[in-house]
């Protein structure tokens, strides 16, 4: 046995992980169920590192040290099974099996407890960073057993982005809390991705400012404090025109938002584990929303505000784009406020003693969703690690009090207008509802109890009541 680790599934992440790995002095074992793929890294990129390329799975085994440590990159699902599968009967006690796609966190814990079973560590993990973050540095999520971070630790570490030399990996937790991260990670990314977009038809809308323009905006926003590897490359993919026919790239793009599934896996955990994730919920929906299009083409031309009437476009205050960068800011930490609120309801759910520091700490670097403030959402876990809420937390809390003016302003000038902000208007409303003092939420108590019996507690005494709602008198009985 030579190699130190090994990679199967050498589609484009498998074979950057690898190249990576092997980039960093680790002898990387090889293995493709079709060799054609096997053959072709070591051929164009075997130069970069010492790779051992293998044809089978019993080749691919006994080329491994042991304990062996095997990281899987194939798709979520089925695919993953079945390769789990065909290694394990080849796999001895002690062996760690790695999953780094994008596998739902109930398979993970199903996986985990099967290999466990038979003495085997399985570890899923969230990476993230795309194509290239494989390649120069992901930001990387396992879960799985203590014993088994000891040792596939280093070498995660040793590949994983660096962000002020610390690298962007940590153990996150028992079994699949390192796959449920990633789900978050991925919803935030959505809700993030929303409220971009959003920033964008805003700018558009309200403004009428040109594409290029708008790219200019954001490279402007991407030097303070919205700083994030999503505002650059929305400025990238702005500033882009279609080489075809010359006209701005967004504009030649069909209007259909795709998704592959992470960001519907958080909604759904999010309603199961009662946690208002509504950025995420709304970043989801908008989605599915743009790819309806019989149903956009059926309402095309309901009646609207006309945008060229003085009386509406005067309505745009000159300090427009500013406080888009306010309500973008406001909500974009509402968006995480209720991620970082997700992961702690799922880690007290299964017990996984999360860290939502080390998480805000591997999500600096390497990540789709790497951003400046991420460091500040650090420090806030650190000081206070059950912290209830993020945007209530020190210079969170002023940040977004400071903005709600102009947050108001983007969201009635949207109104107004006739652009679509669900972004937006969602973050304001849980931020309005988390404020409030009374919500409305007594009187649906009291109307479940009218139709159904169903009961409701006093704001003054103890105990479940009941009103007689059919009788006259009504009266209150305690049940
Ligand atoms: C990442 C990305 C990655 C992938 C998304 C895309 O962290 O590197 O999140 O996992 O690009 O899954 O998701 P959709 O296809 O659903 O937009």
């Amino acid at each position: 046995a030579q190699a130190s680790i090994g990679v199967t599934g050498l589609a484009v992440m498998g074979r950057n992980l690898a190249r990576n790995l092997a980039r960093h002095g680790h002898t990387v074992a090889l293995y493709n169920r079709t060799g054609q793929r096997t053959q072709d890294l070591v051929e164009q990129f075997g130069s970069e590192g010492e790779f051992v390329p293998t044809y089978s799975p019993q080749e691919f085994v006994a080329a491994l040290e042991r304990p062996r440590k095997i990281i899987i990159m194939v798709k979520a699902g089925a695919p993953t099974d079945a390769v789990i599968d065909e290694f394990t009967p080849l796999l001895e006690p002690g062996d760690i099996v790695v999953d780094a796609g994008n596998a739902h966190f109930a398979d993970t814990r199903r996986r985990e407890a099967a290999l466990r079973e038979r003495g085997l560590h399985f570890v899923g993990a969230g990476v993230s960073g795309g194509e290239e973050g494989a390649l120069h540095g992901p930001s990387i999520m396992p879960g799985g057993s203590e014993s088994s971070y000891a040792s596939l630790g280093p070498l995660f570490e040793d590949i994983a982005a660096k962000v002020d030399g610390a690298p962007c990996c940590t153990h996150v937790g028992p079994d699949g809390a390192g796959h449920f991260v990633k789900m978050v990670h991925n919803g935030i990314e959505y809700s993030d991705m929303q409220l971009i977009a959003e920033s964008f038809d805003l700018l558009r809308g309200a403004l009428g400012y040109e594409p290029a323009q708008i790219a200019e905006v954001f490279r402007t926003w991407n030097s303070g404090r919205l700083d994030s590897y999503l505002i650059e490359i929305t400025a990238e993919v702005l500033a882009h025109t279609d080489p075809a026919t010359g006209k701005p790239f967004v504009d030649i793009v069909a209007d259909q938002a795709e998704q592959k599934g992470t960001g519907r896996w958080t909604v759904q955990t999010g309603l199961e584990l009662g946690v208002p994730i509504t950025g995420i919920a709304e970043a989801t929906f908008a989605r599915s929303l743009s790819g309806h299009v019989d149903l956009r083409r059926a309402a095309r031309g309901l009646a609207g505000p006309d945008r060229t009437a003085p009386s509406v476009r005067g309505s745009v205050p000159d300090s427009f784009a500013d406080d888009v960068e306010q309500a973008l800011y406001a909500s974009k930490v509402v968006a995480y406020a209720q991620g970082f609120n997700q992961i702690q309801a799922g880690s007290a759910e299964y017990g996984w003693n999360i860290d939502l520091g080390a998480v805000a700490a591997i999500w600096r670097g390497g990540c789709i969703i790497r951003a400046k403030f991420l460091d500040d959402i650090r420090a806030a876990y650190r000081a206070e690690s059950t912290l209830p809420t993020l945007l209530a937390s020190g210079e969170f809390r002023t940040a977004v009090e400071d903005a709600q003016d102009a947050w108001r302003s983007v969201v009635s000038t949207a109104v107004r207008l006739g652009i679509p902000t669900p972004g937006f208007s969602t973050a304001l409303a849980y931020y309005d509802a988390l404020r409030a003092e009374r919500l409305p939420a007594s009187l649906i108590q009291g109307q479940r109890d009218y139709f159904g019996a169903h009961t409701y507690r006093r704001v003054d005494r103890a105990g479940s009541f009941h009103t007689t709602w059919a009788d006259d008198p009504r009266v209150e009985h305690e049940v």
